[in-house]
């Protein structure tokens, strides 16, 4: 029985061109470029939720300044590796004013996007202390991390959070870190792809076994401000965005334009490593890098080596928007919302058509709608669901690729057009059909 609205044959046929071996399993690029090849040839588009590309416009205020900036001349001067002093200036209000952290300029960072932040961060952790080599993530988490792993040759660890909210965080964590070999934690939050958001006591649980244990936390902050069941978009003002960095100073936080500005193609990002890590002498650092104290390492030894700093027009365009959200002028968190909105939609439609949200609860509260969302469908791997989903015309990848142990898909709300909600209706009405057997 098909009752698929694409051509079952075409779909095969470009899988095969793409050597892809199993779609279920296959990453989010291939699944990009799979879907980008069957829309060429059928002219139909995809509901497309595998790629987390932010569906909005650019900050204005940041297309201005970095226009300005070309104009200026930036294009044709070298930036200072570890950043044009405007933008750490605004980067360090930011903390302040967003987080209620106090951290120097010096440790405000631009890196190539958060992704180039935490590869060189990845490379100096592992490289800290002897026998201490082996990164722990706790997932759900970002796929593309992991691939950082494996391109390092480094080592990591991994569990579901799923069972181990609240205080059941603190021994599982100790079960890691008691052995000895972990050198760095990482978790994102709010957390993709799930959108469970950590609350102070977990980050309180974090940062206190950080301490105890002496390793670095990487908190990975791509979606700033995000969880949209509180307002984190006033300056100077609580309620702040949760972090570790009040419990402890072993901390480098990542803030991305990607997703809070929708900045992400010019791939400018920021590492904030505290005070107190940043000149911190590591022995083993300096004998295998050459460098003097962990920040200068990464800036003057790592950042120089991995691309010789940040697009200089790119920093001329993130100190603005930090500087129109430090003053008050931008609220970028109004911006997003959208999102939620989305999402608040996109579920019910799953739901109505025999989907089951996967990560529903937040500690006993239901999951907050963001970026992302969770959805496994009765009687199908998270893998088989991607692979039926794609005959159907609804594109995402399996949850078994970002450290899941739950069966069932990562669903991206930021590229789902609004006008598109028909054709997502219609489509899952076909598949519910067809899989529940009423068709
Ligand atoms: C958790 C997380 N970290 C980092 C990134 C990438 O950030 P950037 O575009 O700044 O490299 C993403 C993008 O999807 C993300 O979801």
């Amino acid at each position: 029985m098909n009752n698929s609205p694409f051509e079952k044959e075409i779909i095969d046929q470009k899988i095969k061109e793409l050597r892809i071996s199993d779609p279920g399993k296959a990453s989010i690029r291939e699944i990009v470029a799979l879907v980008n090849l069957v829309e060429e040839e059928t002219g139909q588009k995809y509901v497309r939720m595998e790629m987390g590309v932010p569906g909005l416009p650019p900050a204005q205020v940041g297309v201005v300044a970095e226009i300005e900036a070309l104009q200026r001349g930036v294009a044709a001067i070298y930036p200072m590796v570890d950043g044009i002093k405007a933008l750490k200036e605004e980067a360090s209000r930011f903390v302040k004013n967003f987080l209620d952290v106090e951290v120097s300029l010096k440790g405000c960072i631009p890196t190539v996007g958060s992704m180039q932040g935490t590869y060189a961060a990845f490379m100096a952790s592992a490289n800290a202390v002897e026998g201490k080599d082996t990164t722990l993530f706790i997932d759900p988490g970002f796929p593309v991390q992991k691939q950082q792993m494996m391109v390092l040759g480094q080592k990591f660890e991994t569990f579901d959070v799923f069972n181990f909210r609240g205080e059941k965080l603190k021994a599982k964590l100790e079960q890691f870190l008691s052995k000895g070999n972990i050198c760095s934690i990482v978790y994102s939050n709010p957390n993709n792809p799930t959108w469970i958001c950590f609350t102070d006591e977990e980050l309180q649980i974090i940062g206190e076994l950080a301490n105890k244990y002496d390793v670095i936390v990487m908190e990975d902050l791509a979606y700033f401000g995000m969880d949209f069941r509180q307002d984190f978009s006033k300056p100077g003002q609580p309620p702040y965005q949760p972090t570790v960095a009040k419990y402890t100073q072993n901390f480098i936080l990542f803030i991305s334009s990607s997703k809070i500005f929708s900045y992400a193609g010019q791939r400018c990002g920021l590492m904030v490593i505290s005070d107190v890590l940043f000149k911190r002498d590591y022995s083993n650092l300096q004998k295998r890098f050459g460098g003097t104290d962990f920040g200068s390492t990464i800036t003057l030894r790592l950042l120089y080596a991995l691309s010789s700093g940040t697009s200089h027009s790119a920093q001329w365009a993130l100190a603005a928007m930090l500087k129109a959200a430090n003053e008050g002028r931008f609220n970028f968190v109004e911006d997003v919302k959208e999102y939620g909105e989305k999402a608040k939609i996109m579920k019910r439609l799953f739901i109505e058509n025999g989907f089951s949200i996967v990560y529903k609860n937040d500690l006993g509260q239901p999951i907050a709608d963001g970026f992302y969302f969770t959805i496994s469908y009765p009687g199908m791997t998270g893998n088989q669901l991607v692979s039926n989903l794609l005959y159907y015309g609804i594109s995402a990848i399996a949850l078994d690729n970002t450290g899941s142990n739950e069966e069932g898909i990562r669903a991206c709300v930021s590229f789902v057009k609004r006008e598109q909600f028909t054709d997502l209706e219609h489509r899952l009405k076909l598949f519910n059909a067809r899989f529940s057997g009423k068709y």
